[in-house]
């Protein structure tokens, strides 16, 4: 069967391949030694909050399962205005907003409504894996620019204007960053945005974990910059819903119609019944609830990232949000007498039950050096793994 050069373009997601062992493992193991944790998850241990699972069931109940408009129903979009200016302080009309499914539905709508064949775009190594893919489904070219602890992980101004060339069309950002953890300076962002704008570019900012900040620091949203960046958002983490498919972006007011055109095409809309729920996330008893688990997220980074550096599996750059570490494991790595990040990873899954991920989705620059840590599991299985590895190579 031939298919698309598109598609053979496409590689494989291997966080899949280390957690489809994983769970090889954990199988044949079980009952017999230690069950594995799993440090590996990319999502919340959290489920939904109440209000928000009996509004899915009353939206079931009351039949409100009808296609929504494109943009999607107009008293969420509300809702998520409403919040940017609780939260923020920002005033983004709801008018700018796009309900779309999942995070990865928006960066998906974005990359297909500006990116031309051949066009580049410029995004930090390392990123979300998925990224460089939307980019490459639309016909374009990822540029992966490698970057630095002192950086951030994350792009500069300076590296943005010294990677620019003829086609590059723009800068795919995410902050804070998966896998690092770690947000952009704000003053870097603004003369990142500024050299992207005097260059006729675009800004795609992918905001997804900017709920989960834990430094007053960083926790600002990007479209405080004015109104040409683009802000891709989810109801996946800060919201607990990572299945229920539901993200939202804000765009610039020209580029509505634009993004309404392929949404209506490609997805008909987001689901309804995720729709309807996600009106409760809104509601303060849901706020609440979800800054408890934020705190919960927060408490459980500042007693892990301190037991790695103290494992040796030293954290550049501590996270100032989300649920991950990014940690060098060179050290380690030779102390179990393996080299690089993939065999590492491995190593620890049979010899301690842990299961990480190798750096080497991320990029190119310096994965075989680093693993990610996900901070998504109890505080007693995240202690229960500091003291298997202490075990091991402490
Ligand atoms: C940085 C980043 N962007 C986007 C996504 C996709 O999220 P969604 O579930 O909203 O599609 C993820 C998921 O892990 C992510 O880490």
């Amino acid at each position: 069967m031939k298919f698309s050069t598109r598609a053979e373009r496409i590689e494989p997601f291997y966080v899949m391949e280390v957690a489809k062992a994983a769970q090889g493992l954990a199988r044949e193991v079980a009952g017999t030694r230690e069950p594995m944790i799993f440090l590996n998850i990319g999502e919340p241990d959290f489920t939904a909050p109440p209000l928000v699972r009996q509004a899915a069931d009353r939206a079931v109940r009351d039949g409100l399962t009808q296609y929504t408009n494109a943009l999607g129903l107009d008293e969420l979009r509300e809702r998520i205005s409403g919040w940017y200016a609780a939260r923020f302080g920002v005033n983004v009309p709801a008018r700018r907003i796009v309900v779309t499914a999942g995070a990865s539905a928006a960066l998906q709508l974005a990359c297909l409504a500006l990116i031309d064949a051949g066009d580049e775009i410029l995004m930090p190594d390392p990123s979300y894996p998925c990224n460089r893919h939307f980019v490459s489904a639309a016909d374009g070219r990822a540029v992966l620019v490698p970057t630095t602890a002192e950086e951030r992980f994350q792009l500069s101004a300076a590296k943005v204007e010294a990677a620019w060339g003829a086609r590059t069309r723009g800068v795919l950002l995410a902050s804070p960053s998966n896998p690092t953890g770690t947000s952009i300076a704000p003053d870097e962002l603004r003369r990142i945005h500024e050299a992207v704008r005097a260059r006729g570019g675009i800004t795609v900012i992918d905001e997804i974990y900017l709920g989960l900040s834990y430094e007053e620091a960083f926790g600002h949203t990007a479209l405080a910059l004015g109104e040409d960046v683009i802000s891709i958002n989810s109801f996946s983490k800060y919201f607990n819903m990572t299945g229920w498919r539901l993200g939202w972006m804000v765009v610039p007011e020209a580029m509505v119609s634009v993004v309404e055109r392929l949404a209506q095409n490609l997805f008909i809309c987001a689901s309804t019944i995720s729709q309807h729920a996600a009106l409760a996330c809104f509601e303060a008893e849901s706020i609440a609830e979800y800054e408890r688990r934020r705190a919960e997220f927060k408490a459980r980074r500042d007693f892990f990232i301190p037991a790695l550096n103290r494992l040796g599996l030293t954290v550049p750059v501590p996270p100032d949000g989300a649920f991950y570490a990014w940690a060098d494991c060179g050290e380690a790595a030779r102390r179990l007498g393996v080299q690089g990040s993939w065999d590492f990873a491995f190593e620890l899954m049979r010899r301690a039950h842990l299961a990480i991920t190798p750096g080497r989705d991320f990029g190119t620059a310096d994965t075989a050096r680093f693993v990610r840590f996900s901070t998504a599991n109890s505080m007693a299985q995240l202690q229960e793994a500091v003291a298997r590895m202490q075990a091991l190579i402490g």
